[in-house]
Order: C-alpha cells, then sequence, then structure tokens
C-alpha cells in the first residue's frame, strides 16, 4: 500500500510530541498500519519559533493551506476556532479524514464538521478532545451504542484540577499553580477557557451529546470556573474534611413529559473520601452510569503533550488502517517482530 501522507497543523505541546513520535517510531506505526504513515509538513505560526522538540527544519511550513491541500489526513492540533475550522471544512471537502484534539472546535462546530465528513465519505476522529489520554470518546460512541447512558461525571480539566490540588496539598495561589502547569504544558493557549471553565463546558458538550445521542449546544452548559474559589474556601473544606473540585455533571433526567438532559460545569465540596478527591495534579476521571452496563470509571492524564499525543496518534492509527483496508476502522494489527517471553523468566523479573 502506498504511504499516507499526514499533514499535522501545529507544534506545539501535543503537536510537537506527535510529530516525535511519528518520527521516532514511524517504522512501528507502519508495521501496525499496514502502510508508512509519511508526515509531510508540520503548520505553525512561526517556523523559527524554539520549541521542546527538534523538528526537522523542512517540515515546518506557514502555508497551512497548501499543506492540508495535498494531505490524506490532517490532524488539527492548532486550538481556537479559526483558522482551524476552515482548514478542516477545506480538508474533508478534498475527501481528506481528520483528527483533532481541538474540543472548543467540535464543541462549537462539531455538527458542520460531521456533516461535511459524511458527504465525502470522510472520517472525523477526536478522542483527545476530551480526557487527554483516557479512552472516553470512542467507549461513549462505540461500545455503549446499545445501552442507555443516564449520567457521566468527572473531572474533565487537568489545569483547574493541578490549581485546586496545589491550593489544597501545598497553600498554592491559584495565580501560581497557573503558571506552573502553563509551563507543564496543560492549560490552553489562552488560559481563561481553564479557570471560567470554558475547556470543561466544552467537553460536558461532547460527553453530553455523545452519551444522549442528542446535540446539546455549549449555550445550554451551565458554566462556573474556578475564579471565584479563594484561599479561605479552600481552608474551610480542609477543616470540614472536604476538597474543592472543579466537576462536569450531564444527565438524562427521566420525567412523564419524557425525557431532558443537562450539562453542567462547577465547583463542587466533596467528602475527602469521595473517588474524585483522590484524583490529584492534571488526572481527569469520568464515572458513566449507564441503564445496563451499571457504572464505568475512566481515569488517566487529562492533559499534557505526550498523554495528549497517544490519544491523537490511536485516532491516526485507527483511520490509516481504514484506508490500508478500504472499509471502517479496526484494530492495529499485531506487530511480528515481538518476541514471547517464558512465564518462568518474568516470574524471576518480580
Ligand atoms: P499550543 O498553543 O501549545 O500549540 C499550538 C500550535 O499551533 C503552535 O505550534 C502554533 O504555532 C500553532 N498555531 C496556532 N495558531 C496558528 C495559526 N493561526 N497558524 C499557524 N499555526 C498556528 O497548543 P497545545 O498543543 O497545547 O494544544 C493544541 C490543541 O490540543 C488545542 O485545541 C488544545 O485545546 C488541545 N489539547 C491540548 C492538551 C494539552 O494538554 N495541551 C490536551 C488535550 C487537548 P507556533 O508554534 O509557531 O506558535
Ligand atoms: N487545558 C486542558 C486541560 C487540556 O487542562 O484539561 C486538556 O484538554
Amino acid at each position: 500500500y502506498r504511504s499516507l501522507r499526514i499533514a499535522l497543523l501545529g507544534a506545539g505541546s501535543v503537536g510537537a510530541q506527535v510529530a516525535r513520535i511519528l518520527l521516532e517510531h514511524g517504522d512501528e506505526l507502519a508495521a501496525r498500519v499496514g502502510a508508512p504513515l509519511e508526515l509531510v509538513g508540520i503548520g505553525v505560526r512561526d517556523v523559527d519559533a524554539k520549541r521542546d522538540v527538534e523538528l526537522p527544519r523542512e517540515l515546518l511550513t506557514t502555508d497551512l493551506a497548501t499543506l492540508v491541500a495535498g494531505a490524506d489526513v490532517v490532524v488539527e492540533l492548532l486550538g481556537g476556532i479559526e483558522p482551524a475550522r476552515t482548514l478542516l471544512l477545506d480538508a474533508l471537502a478534498a475527501g481528506a479524514d481528520v483528527v483533532t484534539a481541538n474540543k472548543a472546535l467540535v464543541a462549537a462546530h462539531g455538527p458542520e464538521l460531521f456533516q461535511a465528513a459524511e458527504t465525502v465519505g470522510a472520517q472525523v476522529a477526536y478522542e483527545a478532545a476530551v480526557g487527554g489520554a483516557i479512552p472516553i470518546i470512542r467507549p461513549l460512541e462505540q461500545s455503549l451504542a446499545g445501552d442507555r447512558v443516564l449520567r457521566v461525571m468527572g473531572i474533565v480539566n487537568g489545569t483547574t484540577n493541578f490549581i485546586l490540588d496545589r491550593m489544597h496539598t501545598e497553600g498554592s495561589t491559584l495565580e501560581d499553580a497557573l503558571a506552573t502547569a502553563t509551563a507543564l504544558g496543560y492549560a490552553e493557549a489562552d488560559p481563561t477557557a481553564d479557570i471560567e471553565g470554558y475547556d470543561a463546558a466544552s467537553k460536558a458538550t461532547i460527553l453530553a451529546s455523545l452519551a444522549f445521542h442528542t446535540e446539546v449546544p455549549a449555550a445550554c452548559v451551565h458554566r462556573e470556573g474556578i475564579t471565584g474559589v479563594t484561599d479561605a474556601m479552600v481552608q474551610q473544606a480542609e477543616r470540614t474534611g472536604r476538597v474543592l473540585k472543579l466537576v462536569a455533571i450531564c444527565e438524562r433526567l427521566e420525567g412523564d413529559a419524557g425525557d431532558r438532559v443537562s450539562a453542567r460545569v462547577h465547583p463542587v465540596s466533596l467528602p475527602s473520601t469521595h473517588p474524585l478527591a483522590a484524583v490529584h495534579e492534571a488526572k481527569n476521571a469520568i464515572f458513566v452510569t449507564a441503564e445496563a452496563a451499571g457504572d464505568l470509571m475512566f481515569y488517566g492524564a487529562g492533559a499534557g503533550g505526550p498523554e495528549t499525543a497517544s490519544a491523537v496518534l490511536g485516532d491516526l492509527v485507527s483511520i490509516a488502517r481504514r484506508h490500508v483496508l478500504g472499509g471502517p476502522g479496526g484494530p492495529a494489527s499485531t506487530h511480528a517482530d515481538l518476541a514471547i517471553a517464558p512465564f518462568d523468566e518474568v516470574l524471576a523479573r518480580h
């Protein structure tokens, strides 16, 4: 099979890690997919900007429109609405598939993108848009498609969890903890999106829409961030054995007149024994309750470059396999190069 041309838009916290992994593990991914994944270019604002990851200069370009035009798959890691929206609509119109981690875009323009993809038989994948490394989009979209989801709730913003955690455990100020979260690559380019709850609200929009098979506009999500959380409130919570967390709650409300759905994001004071109280740093945890499946729990890194790159690359491998197989994306093939370790040897290691 011919190689697949991958256009990467963005080389920031997440994009640079996606590029690094594609370049470092290209052979392994090609074996898994059944075709080479050729990174044909990386769209950025400034090709000379200093980056944590050294990227081949010849791949960097500021001409994103041309880069998109020649691609089989466009991986969008720019953030924000424009130019991401226009570039992805152009990519889809040309028949390319799209992978994005951009929750703001999916929450605001998901239906437009999905419609554009459906028109040409292309795919929009966005596992990284909610929960960083945690698989939650596909479980809701596919694994639970035959069930009736009643509730999705949890911590879906790593930055605010990091900030509240540092305020509780180290007595940090919101400002200092935000500066650290930004330096670690967790925060949005404009961290107002994190601390005012817009990012969590975008994720609640996506989760509720998937869980309840209903378009839940971002404007319908009640949103409160953490800027109203003071040191005194944290200390008061501590004194009463409680922990403050920013929580997203999406619910199916059953009633005589039929079911309705609701989604909200706001700080919650939880007993320190609550499972969400044990979610530290930039970790996320999402609980799903479905009628037949019962309670399910998803936990892991909710933000961070390499962690989010894992989810982006999962989408990319799945889409690439769809190209190779000419059907729906399937599981990656088994890797033929690894030997099986005998049990005695494994036992000796422990
Ligand atoms: P960064 O701000 O670190 O990186 C953005 C990248 O996009 C930069 O390389 C920048 O170029 C480029 N870029 C932005 N705007 C333009 C433009 N108009 N034209 C050309 N290039 C542009 O963002 P992140 O990597 O943190 O996030 C990327 C996406 O992933 C966002 O949608 C974010 O919400 C999402 N996300 C982020 C996570 C995280 O932990 N950081 C986790 C999950 C999702 P240059 O380098 O030249 O400035
Ligand atoms: N800024 C986001 C967060 C990135 O902190 O959760 C992951 O979506």
